[in-house]
């Protein structure tokens, strides 16, 4: 991968670098297409990182599909560059020794019924980026704290990479793709269109009706999850954006993620929207 980096600066390539950890959607096609569009050379990692997954997690049971996912990519009619390390190129064997965490922001909303998921998240997209050196790296807003995060790690770090946040790509009922869902029931899957809805609603209420008390918009978002009995709540906040905090009153200007989570059997599912308070 080095050389094939080195190869391409010296070619005056520019480069766009995809990280993905595979079982490859429309979602994380999206985002290739739009790494083409901004730069000559993409470059799609596929690595299911074991650092960013809690003891109890489906590490183990997450979807394996290289071969699936090489031929997803090429039938993009793109000519893309699959990145795909085994753990030990990645981690030594012993223990990994050298973390990056952005303080605070990885603390709230996610992080909280997941510690230490972002610290994962931040140091394995660090190694990338020092490994690849990409000037364009393409994330999804479907895990808006995760962008948020990384932003702010790249910023800190001084990296050179600009980060590139897609907008969610939802099936037809409105339920964001996930490589997750594949886990649902039939049941669990219908109502798990219950997530988009109270996202949808949040940004109606703060966008349409103009309302700037957070705990009705809360309120409202938790009533449309708890609607669905197969599922838990796991959490329904309202928080800026850049700073991830939870606000209780919207400000003019401000911009606003409302975010949520709840537990299924087999499977926690996120979804969130942005809103720019006018
Ligand atoms: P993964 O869950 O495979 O997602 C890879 C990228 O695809 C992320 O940027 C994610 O936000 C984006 N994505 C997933 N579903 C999407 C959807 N429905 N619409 C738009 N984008 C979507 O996120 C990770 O992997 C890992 O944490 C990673 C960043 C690769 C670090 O290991």
């Amino acid at each position: 991968m080095r050389a094939f980096v080195l190869a391409s600066i010296r070619s005056n390539k520019s480069t766009a670098l995809v990280p993905t950890m595979g079982a490859l959607h429309e979602g994380h096609l999206a985002l290739v297409h739009r790494a083409a569009d901004e730069a000559d050379v993409v470059i799609v990692s596929i690595f299911v990182n074991p650092t960013q997954f809690g003891p109890g997690e489906d590490f183990d049971a997450y979807p394996r599909l290289l071969e699936q996912d090489v031929a997803a990519l090429d039938a993009q009619g793109l000519a893309a560059v699959v990145f795909a390390p085994p753990v030990s190129e990645i981690y030594s064997e012993n223990a990994n020794l050298t973390w990056v965490e952005v303080d605070s922001m990885g603390e709230s909303l996610c992080g909280a019924s997941r510690p230490g998921h972002f610290k994962g998240v931040t140091t394995i997209v660090s190694r990338l980026f020092a490994i690849i050196q990409p000037d364009y790296a393409v994330f999804g807003l479907k895990d808006a704290q995760q962008f948020f995060i990384l932003s702010r790690m790249s910023q800190d770090m001084g990296f050179a990479t600009r980060l590139i946040g897609v907008d969610t790509i939802r099936e037809d009922d409105g339920v964001a793709m996930s490589s997750r869902n594949r886990y649902l029931n039939a049941e669990q899957r219908i109502e798990a269109r219950v997530l988009s809805q109270a996202v949808n609603r949040a940004r109606y209420m703060i966008e349409t009706n103009g309302v700037r008390d957070t705990l009705k918009i809360k309120k409202d978002m938790v009533d449309i999850l708890q609607s669905a009995s197969s599922g838990r709540l796991d959490y329904a906040e309202i928080v800026d954006a850049d700073t991830l905090k939870p606000v209780e009153n919207l400000e003019t200007g401000q911009t606003i993620l409302a975010a949520v989570a709840m537990f299924f059997q087999g499977a926690r599912l996120i979804d969130n929207s942005i809103s720019e308070v006018r």
